[in-house]
């Protein structure tokens, strides 16, 4: 019994196939889960909401005023685990990506703060529209867990990609999101991501040129082998569901935020660039052309992967060194100077790698000497890299001994 305690409503909108949704919907009730099903108005052309209401033993719901809830599209997802939307028509993604709340299961989803999952299913010229791609972007920018169609025969007689993925995959697909598995469950990793911006007046900053997308790649790596993972990043846009988010600007904000959310870590790899240096001053009012020359003094901010190594205990510490010259000297030395676990050192001047590409090159350094060089790769590929070198550290076996989970998840 998997879902054991588990409260899952699941959406069911117009398409035909909808009929797989009564299996999956078994599959989660023969699982232990409390199911809720919510009908659009067309999905019941495919099928009976009595069907659900006999494999759920809860009574389905379609319209906002015929629930026995006061208030229905905001108790029925209290205390909700999840919302999957299953099939998910062009029409529901498009009206959720767009915050259209015009029925009870669209009002749901705007109302929802649980995992919320969407398997969308159609015809594939309509999959492949320009406005259905561009609205499944936005709704996994917003976090949202989506699920790829399955290519395939499709009910309109023609083949391609469109078609719902079988319920059996989908079912674990739901369980794989509420109760990861993988060697970093019961982990908890927090990463950091994108470069610091530190004012000079209320309209200019000093700032570098990462885009956090190496400390993202990282997350999702993390998340994807169990992890229960936080982001503090400089940067607004998630393309996958996190388990926290926070959003900062300043090397002192990040520390801040770094410090508050630290204790309960086991792992944390800081791939943010941090400013070192930060104005003494942040003057009240756009700076004038007055002279020739303008001065502004700086003073050192925080640095926070240091003070995280004097309080370090059995955390594994994973710090970056972003290098122009002398790579394994200045990595090494970074490696002592902030009593880290790992350093992850990458060339900085190359424009193939490093920041804002696509693409990373890096060389790993532990504190046994041992240096571990990467090709040049995806940053996401990079990501699994790391977090596999991080699995192996001796430290890490320590942890999970130390919580009692075996190394398998
Ligand atoms: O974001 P992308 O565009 O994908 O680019 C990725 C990256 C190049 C930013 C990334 O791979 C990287 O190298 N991140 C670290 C950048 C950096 O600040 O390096 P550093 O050598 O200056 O700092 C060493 C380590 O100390 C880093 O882990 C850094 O996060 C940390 N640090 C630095 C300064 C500071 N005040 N506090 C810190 O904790």
């Amino acid at each position: 019994m998997k879902l054991i305690d588990k409260k899952i409503l699941v959406g069911v909108t117009g398409g035909i196939a909808a009929y797989k949704t009564c299996d999956l919907v078994s599959q989660l009730v023969k699982n232990g889960a409390d199911v809720r099903v919510i009908m659009t108005e067309s999905a019941q052309k495919f099928i009976a909401p009595i069907t659900f209401s006999a494999l759920t033993g809860n009574p389905t719901s379609i319209h906002m005023f015929d629930t026995k809830e006061n208030i229905p599209h905001i108790e029925l997802v209290q205390n909700a685990h999840m919302l999957a939307v299953v099939p998910a028509t062009a029409n529901i993604i498009g009206k959720f990506a767009n915050g259209i709340a015009d029925d009870l299961l669209s009002s749901l989803l705007l109302a929802a703060t649980c995992p919320i999952f969407f398997a969308p299913a159609m015809n594939i010229n309509m999959y492949q529209n320009a406005a259905v791609q561009s609205n499944i972007s936005r709704l996994k920018k917003m976090g949202i867990f989506i699920m790829e169609p399955d290519v395939g025969y499709l009910a309109c007689g023609t083949s391609g990609k469109g078609r719902l993925p079988a319920p059996v995959k989908i079912f674990e697909e739901i369980c794989n999101i509420l109760e990861p598995k993988g060697p970093l469950c019961g982990c908890n990793v927090l990463v950091t991501a994108g470069g610091t911006r530190e004012p000079i007046d209320p309209v200019r900053y000093i700032g570098n040129r990462s885009s956090g997308k190496m400390g993202y790649a990282l997350a999702g790596a993390a998340r994807k082998l169990g992890a229960n993972v936080t982001v503090i990043s400089t940067i607004e846009k998630p393309d996958y569901y996190l388990d926290k988010h926070i959003v900062v600007e300043t090397a002192e904000e990040m520390y801040k935020e770094v410090l508050n959310n630290y204790a309960e870590q086991d792992i944390i790899i800081m791939a943010a660039a941090v400013a070192d240096y930060m104005p003494i001053n942040i003057q009240e009012n756009k700076i004038k052309k007055t002279s020739d020359e303008l001065i502004i003094k700086l003073k050192r901010t925080p640095d926070i992967l240091s003070d995280l190594g004097l309080n370090k205990g059995d955390k594994i510490l994973v710090g970056f060194a972003a290098e122009t010259e002398e790579l394994e000297k200045f990595a090494m030395d970074k490696l002592v100077k902030k009593n880290a676990d790992l350093i992850i050192a990458n060339d900085v001047s190359n424009p193939k790698i490093g920041f804002s590409s696509e693409n990373n090159q890096v060389a790993i350094f532990d504190r046994t000497g041992c240096v571990t060089r990467s090709d040049l790769l995806p940053k996401t590929e990079i990501a699994d890299i790391i977090i596999n070198k991080i699995i192996d550290l001796d430290l890490f076996k320590k942890l999970k001994e130390q919580k009692g989970v075996d190394n398998h998840g």
